[in-house]
């Protein structure tokens, strides 16, 4: 693998060993660590998360590494794309310190490698039942980054609402000397979540796209307009998507934000969902929603 480039004031750790030996001079150091994972493909959503990781702890990592085993076999991974470069370049310009990019699968996966982590429940629903394994590949590398890394916080995006769900719950179900901090999706103007699959969309795929971010804002406006069953509410999703030419529905719902159990009245806050296919591309978007009286 061609040497890793390092923008100044950015160090680029390839091995477990490098990123231990850098985290234990910080911590004999009296820092705090906050830990930023990533598949690269960084845009100003990863960007968003490094920033607040700067803004409260003394030095901050972010990981690159296409985690293979998250992937079904029909999926992205051999064209997901990389560019190690510009994500250097934005990691520094976020005010990361350290990347973390594991020179080879094998670094992560050794040759014998048979553990995996199952948060059961919450990784086969919704994302779960399309992506049959994905969850487990997300829990099993998430923790053997937080074992490497061993931060005082981790930062996700709201963006991938399941997986941070099942990351809070792994954290509380096995005592992770973690803090899980949670933030903002980060939205182009018009809308779209900004998402690594997005530079797979065409044009007109693009525009398409919108419909996503729309059905959630439709979903905000029928519960402030006082509309409570949560049926209605998903239909009405269900029918801007179908609407939309090149969109393949596969959920527009409203759930619990903690359990992601679908809800049948909206009484408290609920988390609208959405994925869909958009042309070859699948797509995920949420909106946490609160009828007016309730918080
Ligand atoms: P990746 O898709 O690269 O996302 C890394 C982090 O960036 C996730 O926490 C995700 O929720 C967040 N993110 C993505 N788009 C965002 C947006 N528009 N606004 C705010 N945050 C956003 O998620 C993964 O990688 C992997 O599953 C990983 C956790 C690294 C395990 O392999």
């Amino acid at each position: 693998m061609a040497a890793a480039p390092s923008p100044p004031g950015l160090e680029i750790a390839t091995t477990v060993a490098e990123v231990r030996n850098r985290v234990q001079a910080v911590r004999r150091a009296g820092g705090k660590i906050g830990f930023v994972p990533t598949m690269g493909a960084l845009h100003a959503g990863h960007a968003s998360l490094m920033q607040a990781a700067a803004a409260e702890c003394d030095f901050v990592i972010a990981s690159i590494f296409v985690n293979p085993t998250q992937f079904g076999p029909q999926e992205d991974f051999t064209r997901y794309p990389r560019t190690l470069e510009a994500d250097a370049a934005l990691c520094q310009q976020a005010g990361a310190h350290l990347i973390f990019h594991p020179a080879s699968p094998e670094i992560i996966y050794p040759a014998g490698f048979c553990t995996s982590v199952e948060v059961a429940g919450l990784s086969t629903m919704w994302e779960g039942k399309t992506r049959p394994g994905h969850f487990r590949g997300v829990a099993t590398v998430v923790l053997k980054l937080f074992n490497i890394v061993a931060p005082d916080l981790a930062y996700f995006g709201q963006k991938d609402y399941q997986q941070q769900a099942i990351i809070r719950r792994m954290i509380a179900d096995l005592e992770l000397p973690v803090t899980l901090r949670v933030c903002p999706i980060v939205r182009e103007p018009a809308g779209l979540a900004l998402s690594s699959r997005n530079a797979y969309l065409t044009a007109d795929e693009h525009q398409s796209a919108l419909a996503l971010s729309q059905s959630l804002e439709l979903a905000r406006q029928q519960v402030a307009g006082g509309e409570r069953h949560a049926a209605v509410i998903s239909r009405q999703m269900c029918e801007l998507l179908a609407a939309t030419p090149l969109v393949e529905t596969d959920y527009a719902t409203l759930a619990d934000p903690d359990t992601l159990e679908e809800v049948a009245e909206v009484t408290s806050k609920v988390v609208a969902l959405v994925a869909a296919r958009v042309g070859n591309t699948r797509l995920i978007d949420n909106l946490l929603i609160s009828p007016p009286t309730a918080t």
